[in-house]
C-alpha cells in the first residue's frame, strides 16, 4: 500500500482498517508494528484510533451493529431502534454478546441521513430501519454463523 500514497503517514488509516479486519481489533503489538513500519510515534497512532469510531483496541463481536442516533435518524425513531437492539441482543452500548457474535454501538452520522434511521453492520449499510427490519437483519447475520 505504501507505494500508492505520497507519504507514509497517508497510509495510516487504511493500514489500521486492514489490520483490524485481520485481527478483529487493534492489538498492542499491531499498533507498535504499524508505528515501526510507518515511522510514526505510537501516541500519534493512538490519537488516530481514538478519533475514528470505526477503529477499536478492544475485541468486538463478529458483527458490529452500529446504530446512528444523530439528528436525522433521531427524528425518525433511532433512539427507539437502539433500545430495541439493546433488548434484542441483551447488551448495551459497546457491549458484545456472550457468544461473540454481535457487538452494539450507538454512533454519530454514518452519511445515510436521507434513508434514516440507518445502521451499519461491519461494512454493510442498512436504511429505513424499523424494529421488525432490525429483527430480520439480526437473524440473517446470526444464520451466517458465529466466530
Ligand atoms: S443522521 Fe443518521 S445517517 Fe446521518
Amino acid at each position: 500500500m505504501l507505494t500508492h500514497y505520497p507519504i507514509k503517514r497517508s497510509v495510516l488509516v487504511p493500514t489500521l482498517l486492514y489490520m483490524q479486519d485481520e485481527l478483529g481489533y487493534l492489538t498492542e503489538e499491531a499498533i507498535e508494528e504499524i508505528a515501526h513500519r510507518l515511522d510514526l510515534p505510537v501516541l500519534e497512532i493512538r490519537n488516530v484510533i481514538s478519533y475514528y469510531s470505526m477503529l477499536t483496541t478492544k475485541p468486538r463481536g463478529k458483527y458490529n451493529v452500529q446504530v446512528c442516533t444523530n439528528v436525522s435518524c433521531m427524528a425518525r425513531g433511532a433512539e427507539d431502534l437502539l433500545e430495541h437492539c439493546k433488548k434484542k441482543l441483551g447488551i448495551g452500548h459497546r457491549g458484545t454478546t456472550p457468544d461473540g457474535t454481535f457487538s452494539l454501538e450507538e454512533v454519530e452520522c454514518i452519511g445515510a441521513c436521507s434513508w434514516a434511521p440507518a445502521a451499519q453492520v461491519n461494512y454493510d449499510f442498512h436504511e429505513n430501519l424499523t424494529a421488525d427490519k432490525m429483527d430480520e437483519l439480526i437473524e440473517q447475520y446470526r444464520k451466517k454463523g458465529t466466530p
